[in-house]
């Protein structure tokens, strides 16, 4: 049986929805309840649902074979992990924004809120500025426009967070998507199963 950790939530159902083009289905995750783990024994396959963010964790700890975690965790959390495929799913960027008015002053310490400080730190560091990082748990908008931090690290789908809250894009981070990710030692004893499904489902992508 192959354990696979799926984002519950929007990006997850698109991600089982490949799944299970790819040929490794498991019907009763579409019926309308609360559980959380699924399996088809047919084609050898156990899903499970959990919080996007802890996909990755899963994953490197070995109770999930293969998961799909976004490339912001793996940035972020940098796990012991193999990845495997981008699945061109979940698109967004890491950037940087501020009010509109915002002019970077080198003199001063730059003060950042942000989810990710890792991602925040090491891309700062790479530029040689020197910053203060707030780290937040949601709502980072929030941050400049009570002069809580200068700017803010965060993701960025459509804009519209940012442009209802008066923000606007400075600089460009890194482009986000979803990865397909495996357990490094399961990716060694069930290579051949994982390469199915990578294999099925990379066709599927470039079709
Ligand atoms: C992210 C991010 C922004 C929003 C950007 O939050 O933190 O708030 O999406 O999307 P937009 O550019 O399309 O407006 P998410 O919804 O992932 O939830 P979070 O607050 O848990 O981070």
């Amino acid at each position: 049986m192959l354990n696979v950790a799926l984002p519950k939530g929007r990006l997850g159902e698109k991600v089982y929805d490949m799944f299970e083009k790819a040929g490794f289905e498991c019907p009763s995750i579409k019926e309308n309840n609360r559980k959380l783990i699924f399996e088809n024994e047919e084609v050898g396959v156990r899903y499970f649902w959990v919080k996007p963010s802890d996909v990755a964790i899963y994953v490197e700890r070995g109770a999930a074979d293969i998961g799909v975690a976004g490339k912001d965790i793996l940035l972020e959390y940098e796990p012991e992990i193999y990845e495997l495929l981008d699945l061109d799913l979940g698109k967004c960027r890491m950037a940087v924004a501020a009010k509109s008015d915002f002019r970077d002053n080198p003199q001063k310490t730059l003060r950042v809120a942000t989810k990710f400080t890792n991602i925040a730190q090491q891309y700062y560091l790479s530029k040689g500025r020197d910053i203060d990082i707030i780290h937040l748990n949601g709502s980072i908008e929030i941050a400049p426009i009570l002069d809580l931090s200068d700017v803010i690290v965060d993701i960025v789908e459509t804009g519209t967070t940012l442009k209802e809250n008066n923000l606007e894009v400075f600089e460009t981070i890194v482009p986000i998507s979803a990865r397909l990710i495996a357990n490094k030692s399961s990716y060694k004893f069930k290579s051949e199963q994982i390469n199915k499904i990578k294999d099925e489902i990379s066709s599927l992508l470039e079709a």
